[in-house]
């Protein structure tokens, strides 16, 4: 069942208009939300970038943080989804009359708002799920640099994502698994639709949000709890020969939780196997996600 516009449907119901800003332009906003033992993770953390993104395109935002809430609550109940994805798309409306956005030139005003789930992290990647911890994952660096935030701000989660697309026929012609790219002055930024760290020394660095990425809410759970355990983290600029020489690389996201990078453009990272400290940081990304669960059982049973 998807969330289609204020209605429960099944998906082959879930359609969107030709009008639609966001197929027509791009015009839009998403989110994406892991669901770990029928919680959603860190929601309020995503409802906050998604709300900027929002307020900065001037889109309204249809639902009060307490609805967003209820909505989502109810679609994990009606999908029986025990862990997965949640995509929230949200267009500025339906209009083609150019690219003029003003309400009153639209021809539906009220943005289209879907969420859709894809129930199971293993169901979604097959026989890749336990590959990929297990063995890691091998990188190509992209040809192409992110697009600068001074063009798009990369903070938003917007819906322009061909550089992104471009990567991924990169990632796919170099036989790799996922694609990093830098920016135009030659810094890591991130991967295609991921965050990067390496662990340097013992020491644990990701790039700044300076550097146009988007600041991933998985990015920022492993520096918090990386630094509860006892790991000095930072964020700091490098570039891709940092990369490259590095004792560990990994990657996170909503999707991909934290997978180790054991190889770049055939460079072995380490000794090409997943690292200890990667291991450790993934450990206690999902004891921070089901302990998560168990808090939101807890306040939902108490309400
Ligand atoms: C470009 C990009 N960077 C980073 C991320 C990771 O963000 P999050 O941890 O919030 O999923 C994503 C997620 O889709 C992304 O698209």
């Amino acid at each position: 069942m998807v969330y289609a516009n204020g209605a429960f449907v099944p998906e082959g119901d879930a359609k969107v208009s030709v009008y639609d800003r966001c197929y027509l332009y791009g015009d839009g906003i998403f989110e994406g939300v892991a669901v770990w033992q029928s919680a959603p993770f860190r929601l309020d953390a995503h409802l906050d970038r998604m709300f900027a993104g929002l307020q900065f395109l001037q889109i309204g935002n249809p639902l009060a943080r307490s609805e967003w809430h209820g909505r989502i609550a109810e679609l994990i109940r009606r999908n029986e989804m025990d862990d997965g994805y949640l995509r929230i798309q949200i267009s500025r409306g339906e209009g083609m009359s150019s690219i003029k956005w003003e309400p009153r030139l639209l021809r539906k005003a009220e943005p289209n708002v879907f969420i859709i789930p894809v129930p199971g992290f293993a169901s979604y990647y097959g026989a890749l799920h336990q590959r990929k911890q297990e063995e890691g994952y091998r990188a190509t660096m992209m040809s192409r640099p992110r697009i600068a935030s001074a063009a798009i701000p990369s903070s938003m989660k917007h819906c322009n994502y061909l550089n992104s697309v471009i990567g991924a026929m990169q990632v796919t012609a170099s036989k790799c698994d996922i694609g990093i790219a830098t920016d135009t002055d030659g810094f890591v930024t991130e991967g295609i639709a991921y965050n990067v760290f390496i662990v340097r020394n013992g020491r644990v660095l990701t790039p700044p949000t300076t550097r146009d990425i988007l600041p991933g809410i998985t990015r920022e759970v492993i520096i918090e709890i990386a630094r509860k355990a006892g790991r000095e983290v930072a964020e700091a600029d490098f570039d891709a020969y940092t990369l490259m020489t590095a004792d560990e690389v990994f990657i996170c996201s909503t999707l991909e939780i934290a997978v180790p990078i054991v190889e770049i453009d055939g460079r072995k990272i380490g000794d090409g196997r997943p690292g200890p400290v990667t291991k450790e940081i993934s450990r206690l990304l999902y004891e921070e996600m089901s302990r998560e669960a168990r808090a939101y059982a807890s306040r939902r049973a108490a309400e």
